[in-house]
């Protein structure tokens, strides 16, 4: 029996049909060559994954992909609202395609994600970018074959996002992006409200994907010959919850687990709070699972904590960070932080610079607080200049960087099995791959080693970059 959550088959054929009138559209259209569509994606990996459905779905309408928006017929930003700078960007992107509106009328400019989720954006939007053809929120995206079918035919702009009480699209086509890695959503939306965020907002409720349709998703995943699958959701640690099934995370990971292939697992995000004991013996236990754990804390800080409802003590997240580390020997944690918080003393924020001394963490995504409109914390008094955050920022950033200096020192001689990714950005003469702990290391390779396991023996270490020599297969191990 279909869960209420799930998008009813008929809904989904529907659009189907849709796409098929779609298609018919634009092969009168464009007759001799399939139209283009420029998609750009901002965000996290949940929003790149709808990306990729967005893709899916536009190839079965009959559009071709570009990598740039001056050659395309359709170019579709997919927004992210987390911070102030992410909905910038995406609003000076827009304005730049006016001048391509211009030269080609027939261009449809569309725009979706957690920003359209937000009324005062779709004000903005619908005042000050005349041009942009249509918008839909993040709980339509499996219509977005209607949607675009009354772009094309209707003649006025479309909007479309209404809000969502939580609904999964299964079996849409997915265009993945990854190369050998693939992106895996199990759950949407979020339930716990830290007070900073805007992500409960615009992604509506908690709701997790039946271990079937995971299943399922997984087995494509590795038949189509991807290495490592990440599976995605804003609290992983609490997959599950309203399911038919009473499988938790902890057991689905088991069960991708003991799927036959050659491939590597990772997930995220986990929050603290939900982390059980279970869950860490199942990382020390579970062969393909990266021996790395995402573990955000947000600050070192019990007030600040408490103020941005984090749900967990200093104290207990350093006591799950001994039992993570006790449990899984070798593991890699990493964490985000936020600097700056409403009302966050001097003396408050030295509590995370002493806590992220005192975890040492392989690498940390620091961010300075960005009130969002409509959470909590954008109410609350913010006092300290964002000069004075910078500066906090900076010496964050300085106590990570000698932490990860020593660790990237001690690492050389020694031998670490990477996933090859491609080849190195910096320099096309060298590989690229990323050890089970998530560091990048480049080596001098060829191209066929792409999508393969290599042992690498690092050699030398620069700032930014660790460098090794392929080990040769026979002297390996
Ligand atoms: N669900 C994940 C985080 C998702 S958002 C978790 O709970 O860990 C990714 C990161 O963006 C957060 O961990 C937080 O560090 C940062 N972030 C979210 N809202 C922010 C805001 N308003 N200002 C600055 N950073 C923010
Ligand atoms: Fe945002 Fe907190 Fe939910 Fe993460 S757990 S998405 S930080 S509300
Ligand atoms: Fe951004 Fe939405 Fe993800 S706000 S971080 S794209 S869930």
């Amino acid at each position: 029996m279909a869960k209420l959550h799930n998008i009813p088959p008929e809904e989904l054929e529907r659009q189907r049909q849709y796409a098929l009138k779609v298609r018919e559209i634009l092969s009168a259209k464009y007759p001799t060559a399939k139209p283009l569509a420029y998609v750009h994606t901002y965000g996290c990996q949940g929003n790149v994954a709808d990306g990729e459905r967005i893709e899916g779905l536009l190839s079965e309408m009959g559009y071709d992909f570009c990598d740039s928006p001056e050659k395309a017929d359709l170019v579709l930003y997919n927004t992210c609202a987390v911070r102030e700078h992410a909905e910038d960007r995406v609003f000076g992107n827009v304005g730049k395609l006016k001048n391509y509106k211009q030269d080609n009328p027939d261009l449809i400019v569309a725009l979706c994600g957690c920003m359209m989720q937000q009324a005062h954006v779709r004000e903005r939007i619908y005042k000050s970018y005349p041009f942009v053809n249509l918008v839909f929120g993040t709980h339509v995206l499996h219509r977005l074959p209607e949607l675009l079918y009354q772009t094309l035919t209707g003649g006025k702009r479309v909007v479309c996002a209404p809000d969502g009480f939580g609904e999964i699209a299964e079996h849409l086509p997915v265009r993945r992006s990854g190369g050998v890695k693939a992106w895996l959503p199990i759950m949407y939306g979020c339930d716990n409200f830290c007070t900073y965020c805007i992500v409960p907002y615009v992604r509506a409720r908690e709701r997790s994907r039946e271990p079937e349709d995971v299943l399922r998703e997984a087995r494509e995943i590795i038949g189509a010959g991807c290495r490592e699958i990440t599976l995605l959701g804003q609290n992983v640690n609490s997959y599950g919850k309203g399911n038919k099934s009473d499988l938790n995370f902890a057991g689905l990971l088991r069960e991708i687990n003991a799927l036959p292939g050659d491939f590597k697992i990772r997930f995220m995000t986990s929050h603290p709070k939900d982390c059980t004991h279970e869950l860490l013996e199942t990382i020390a236990r579970c062969d393909k699972v990266s021996k790395h754990l995402h573990l955000p804390v947000q600050s070192g800080n019990d007030r600040v904590l408490r103020a941005m409802n984090r749900r967990y003590t200093r104290q207990q997240y350093l006591d799950l960070v001994a039992d993570a580390k006790a449990t899984v020997p070798g593991l890699s944690l990493t964490s985000d932080i936020i600097v700056g918080f409403p009302g966050e003393t001097y003396e408050e924020f030295q509590d995370t610079v002493s806590l992220v001394r005192e975890v040492e963490y392989t690498s940390l995504f620091t961010f300075i607080y960005s009130p969002r409109k409509g959470t909590a914390a954008a109410e609350l008094p913010d006092p300290v200049s964002h000069k004075e955050k910078t500066q906090w920022f900076a010496e964050l950033t300085a106590a990570q960087e000698e932490i990860a200096a020593k660790r990237i020192a001690e690492s050389v001689g020694k031998t670490y099995t990477v996933l090859v990714e491609g080849r190195s950005k910096t320099d096309a003469s060298r590989l690229a791959g990323r050890t089970d702990g998530n560091v990048m290391i480049e080596f001098a390779g060829s191209p066929e080693q792409i999508g393969t396991y290599c042992d690498v023996r690092v050699t030398e270490t620069s700032k930014w970059t660790i460098f090794g020599e392929a080990v040769p297969e026979n002297e390996s191990k």
